[in-house]
């Protein structure tokens, strides 16, 4: 297919009509691509190559802005090519997201369900965590449209792939601000908890552990000993390391209770830093940006070949694919080797 320069819309036609995808029905196929979830970046890169491979496929792509409930309120636009262009270095995600409480009402997935189909909408593209996914294979149920979910979350907490768009970046973010965080550890002799996000999982604060040589990480997954640790801090102190850092998940518990009882049982002073929401933002990094575009042509492929209901994965660095119903009725686990090895390397005099 001779790829055109700069592509007008008559040109765009004229592409379609040259390799229209067809839909089940033999008319031009439509797609909806949505962002449910919390934001992470890389997925503006996920939603350049869903736009930009589907058009050059044939396919009508359509942009649904603020999550779930900008599909209930109809808020669906069509995208081009130039639509998508300048984001892909853009954290958050161009059709915006929001917390939805009435999709997971029946009513809801009733009333999403009828507004894909008014509109024809064959496929949803959802760039987003596990929550989106459970909404949309109910969506899926009661529409027939087919689901292609795309892991896009700063927690890499999805089943079935080794890495979810986003995280990469919010790793280097949490590593960079902890490096910071350090200087004042040290010049100040005082214990750091720094609460990281996750959710209820650890994946996010094992790797910013590994990857910013803290001396504990606490996690969701692992029950901690505050006295153990307490008596471990008073070694390293004897030892001559007279600061450290402790990552804290923000599902492994009240980082400032533990803060408190970690002073008052070492006599060391212990501060409190939560990284909060600077974790879901920043200019994606290369991975994020590469990820997102792998996963989002990999899922025009899925729909020029009919499949439906699959996700889109990475394992041992190939992409593949697994059915949307193994993914959110499997927890993912976590990488105990890595977790251990925080411990193993926290650099004890
Ligand atoms: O799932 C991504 C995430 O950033 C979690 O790590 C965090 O707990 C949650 O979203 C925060 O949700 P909200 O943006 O609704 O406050």
């Amino acid at each position: 297919m001779v790829m055109f320069e700069k592509q007008t819309d008559s040109e765009n036609t004229l592409m379609r009509s040259i390799s229209a995808d067809r839909g089940f029905n033999g008319d031009i196929m439509r797609i909806g691509v949505i962002t449910p979830g919390g934001d992470a970046p890389g997925m503006n890169a996920c939603i350049r190559a869903v736009v930009r491979k589907g058009i050059d496929s044939g396919i009508e792509i359509y942009g649904i802005n603020r999550g779930y409930t900008g599909l209930l309120e109809n808020d669906i636009i069509p995208l081009n090519k130039r639509s998508v262009s300048g984001i892909i270095h853009h954290g958050g995600t161009m059709l915006k997201s929001s917390r939805c409480i009435e999709i997971r009402t029946d009513g809801g997935i009733k009333s999403a369900s009828g507004i894909l189909n008014n509109h024809r909408i064959e496929y949803l593209v959802v760039i987003g965590g596990d929550g989106s996914f459970v909404a949309a294979n109910k969506i899926s149920k009661r529409s027939g449209a087919g689901i292609i979910g795309i892991p896009a979350t700063i927690d890499n907490d999805i089943y079935g792939t080794d890495e979810t768009i986003g995280f990469d970046t919010a790793l280097d973010t949490a590593v960079e601000s902890i490096d910071k965080i350090r200087d004042t550890a040290t010049s100040f002799e005082r214990v750091f908890l720094i609460e990281v996000m996750g959710r209820e999982h650890g994946f996010l604060a094992i790797e910013i552990g590994l990857a910013s040589g803290a001396e504990f990480v606490l996690i969701p997954e692992v029950k901690h000993d505050v006295r153990k640790i307490s008596s471990e801090l008073k070694k390293y102190n004897k030892s001559g390391k007279t600061s450290a850092i402790i990552v804290f998940a923000e599902g492994a518990g009240d980082v400032r209770e533990t803060a408190e009882k970690l002073e008052s049982y070492t006599g060391f002073p212990a501060r409190v830093s939560s990284l909060g929401y600077i974790q879901r933002g920043g200019t994606p990094s290369g991975r994020s940006r590469i990820l997102g575009t792998l996963f989002g042509t990999y899922a025009i492929d899925l729909i020029k070949r009919k499949k439906k209901n699959r996700v889109v994965v990475v394992s041992k660095c190939r992409t593949g694919d697994i059915p949307i119903e193994t993914v959110i009725s499997k927890e993912k686990k976590i990488n105990l080797l890595s977790y251990r090895t925080i411990h193993q390397t926290a650099g004890i005099f």
